[in-house]
């Protein structure tokens, strides 16, 4: 309800025509100079400097970021609205990507949910305690699609697939907007970087480009998304950052958005790198006339562009469509009638408890094997007891740093919760908690791992807590092996050789190798980075107060030699078969990953049964519900994540051998069934065909319902004329 008053009242403040025409007779007065100057961003370094509140005096400046503290950005904002000749006001972005102070799971752990509502829910959190210190614009959602886990920045958004991110991506638009602009980025094609390399060109036929990487920011434009992000990297040799057929045409033109774009970080000065441009001048030309409205950090449009307009290289109209939008994106946000937006944050005790949840909903049980032999022999590890000894090792069991993850704002290590602290609050004071770090992060030395195994052999479980440091992923920080980092590995077998079950707690903002792992240790427990309830939410989880219910939004391979593994591939002409050598497979590991898209367990376990379509043909305008019977078949109540996959058999263009259509989150009691329905709309099972234009082919399409994409029963229906 609060969004549809939202957006209504945006609609009413861009119809209204006082606002038009007041809005035209701005631009009206400006200068050229004035007009670039809108176009102009900066970062500052925690407040304006003497020179950016002379710009914003100047008319210069059309917003700042980096500016923390309502006291700050309303101090610039002064002299921006009383000082300056036209009294225009700025925008103050920051990069609150999931959390403003109170941190939330990293994007890619959140997407695990497989709830766009708590998605939401984080990002209104986030922009509403953004907008208490003077924020009203944040760079976020992040909504790369990235099929390489070397590419550090596939922490921040949700993974591989274009369905889950494009629920995703609307979802934090939704959420951010009700407080603060979001800018859905990074437009596009970036997580394509070749060999996971940050920053990497990238090769991206029109066709994947359409189906693959655009469809979550066409999600992100649907919901009304206020500002786009173009990218750094080039597309087949067009850089991001100045191309007229993503910005003007796709953008634009076909999907009519009315926003803003604005280049990433020097993004227009790069083009000069890029070998596109041989000046900053012409690096901003090609820029500008692309469609990227705002520069952020070049300086290029307001420096260097006054001269190519005065001598009709960029067209006036050009100068002026971007400056309109960069207007009407304030009025939109009212800065013109409240340049200070004071608010509130939501209270401390509610952010809390709003990242616990979502944390706990975010954390993958990956495995869950029993030990021990005789009667003991078939519990499985997890949930553990909470009277029974236990030791908690690991460079990342007692840290309060890493959980933040790569980018965390204002986020302070002294707000997280570690798993140590997690364990230690939720067991009764007579049950022994022995912690070892064992070894740094990535240390070489492995002087602490005698007391690890000291602590293992007293305990009757040991939770090893391992992973990747936070800044390991996110920007510019690609890796190019993805085993635990250090001497993590060998800290881990030491501590399993001591035959003390281990359970696995994993802390990593990108897929690991975890072969060794995978093959000899009962339980493990992906929990990326979690944010500041991360120690609170991994305990809910490791001692069954919380059911674990996520699912990985990325595969997981077995070796890095399998990367890019995804599970929407193309069947090619000769599938693996094991028994015939000339197939599309490996000499020396299997072609499947360890595991899947749409993976993880649960404490209890689900059955499917007796899936049917309500129909066996349809039209392109009808809607196909495919109904499955899930049972919980243990022993506890849990949540099922049930997912729908689509394969279009016959086309004219090769299809996935599986795409996500649909999910629904399901909690059943221990013996429950509930038939569950999940409506296909036959519109949506669309791709680019032979003439570059989506279609909806007729044919058969076989309907996969399961628990992941490698599993699933199975139906078809006929598309009909
Ligand atoms: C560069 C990053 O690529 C982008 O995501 C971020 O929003 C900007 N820097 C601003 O910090």
């Amino acid at each position: 309800m609060l969004r549809i008053c939202n957006s209504l009242l945006f609609a009413v403040l861009l119809a209204t025509p006082m606002a038009a025409q007041s809005l035209d007779s701005l631009l009206a007065r400006m200068t050229l100079e004035e007009k670039l100057g809108q176009l102009n961003l900066l970062s500052a370094n925690g407040r304006a400097s003497p020179q950016q509140i002379q710009l914003a005096r100047d008319g210069k400046l059309g917003g700042l970021f980096n500016v923390i503290g309502a006291e700050n950005s309303g101090a610039v904002q002064r002299v921006a609205v009383t000082e300056s000749r036209l009294k225009i006001p700025l925008l103050f972005g920051l990069d609150v990507i999931h959390g403003y102070r109170a941190i939330f799971p990293i994007p890619l752990g959140e997407a695990a949910s497989f709830d766009p509502d708590a998605a939401e829910a984080t990002a209104r959190a986030a922009g509403q305690e953004a907008a208490a210190f003077g924020i009203n614009w944040t760079y976020a959602p992040m909504v790369d699609i990235a099929r390489d886990p070397r590419w550090g920045r596939i922490a921040e958004g949700s993974g591989e697939d274009p369905y889950l991110g494009s629920l995703m991506a609307a979802a934090r638009v939704r959420g951010f907007q009700q407080n603060i602009f979001a800018t859905v980025k990074h437009f596009a094609g970036y997580g394509a970087a070749e060999a996971g390399r940050e920053y990497n060109e990238t090769e991206i036929s029109q066709r994947t480009m359409r189906e693959v990487y655009l469809p979550p920011f066409k999600a992100a434009v649907d919901a009304g998304v206020a500002s786009l992000m173009s990218a750094f990297n080039d597309i087949s040799g067009v850089p991001a950052s100045g191309n007229a057929w993503l910005t003007d045409t796709v953008l634009r033109r076909e999907w009519g958005f009315s926003g803003f774009v604005v280049s990433d970080w020097t993004s227009v000065a790069e083009l000069i790198n890029h070998g596109v441009a041989g000046s900053q001048a012409e690096a901003g030309r090609r820029a500008l006339t692309a469609g990227v409205d705002m520069d952020m950090q070049s300086s290029i449009y307001v420096d260097s562009l006054a001269a190519l307009v005065r001598s009709n290289r960029i067209p006036m109209a050009v100068v002026d469509s971007a400056v309109m939008r960069i207007l009407r994106a304030k009025l939109r946000l009212g800065l013109f009638r409240d340049p200070y937006r004071a608010r509130t944050a939501p209270p401390n005790t509610e952010l809390r408890a709003l990242a616990r949840r979502v944390a706990g909903e975010s954390i993958v049980l990956l495995k869950n094997e029993p030990v021990g032999r005789g009667a003991a022999c078939c519990a499985p590890t997890l949930p553990l007891s909470k009277s029974a000894t236990i030791a908690v090792i690991g460079p990342l069991a007692d840290n309060k740093e890493e959980p933040l993850g790569p980018w965390h704002t204002q986020g302070r290590a002294e707000d997280v919760v570690t798993v140590l602290q997690g364990i230690k609050a939720k067991v009764p004071a007579g049950t022994q908690v022995v912690y070892a770090q064992g070894a740094g992060i990535e240390d070489t030395a492995t002087a602490g791992f005698a007391a690890a195994v000291a602590a293992a052999r007293q305990a009757k479980v040991a939770v090893l807590v391992l992973g990747e440091r936070g800044d390991m992923s996110g920007e510019a920080a690609s890796r190019a092996s993805l085993g635990l980092p250090g001497v993590q590995q060998q800290l881990l077998e030491a501590v399993a050789a001591t035959g003390t079950p281990v359970v696995l707690v994993l802390m990593n903002g990108r897929p690991l190798i975890l072969e060794w792992a995978s093959d000899h240790v009962p339980a493990i427990v992906e929990t990326w980075f979690l944010g500041i309830e991360a120690g609170n939410a991994t305990a809910d989880v490791l001692f069954g107060d919380v059911n674990p219910s996520a699912r990985l939004p990325v595969t997981f391979p077995r070796v890095l030699g399998q990367v890019p593994i995804y599970y929407n591939r193309r069947n090619t002409g000769r599938p693996p078969d094991p028994n015939n050598k000339y197939t599309s497979k490996y000499i020396d590991v299997p072609v499947t990953p360890r595991y899947p898209f749409g993976f993880g367990l649960s404490y209890t376990t689900f059955s499917y049964g007796n899936l049917r379509l309500s129909a066996a043909r349809a039209r392109a305008r009808d809607t196909v519900t495919a109904t499955v019977t899930v049972t919980n078949t243990g022993s506890r109540e849990g949540t099922e994540v049930v997912q729908l996959y689509v394969r279009d058999e016959v086309a004219s263009v090769s299809r996935p051998l599986r795409e996500l259509k649909a999910f629904r989150r399901v909690t059943l009691k221990p013996g429950e069934s509930k038939a569950i329905d999940l409506p296909i709309a036959v519109k949506d099972l669309w791709f680019i065909g032979l003439d570059m234009k989506p279609v909806v082919e007729p044919g058969m399409f076989r309907v996969y319902v399961g628990p992941n994409s490698a599993e699933g029963q199975e139906a078809t229906f006929e598309c009909i004329p």
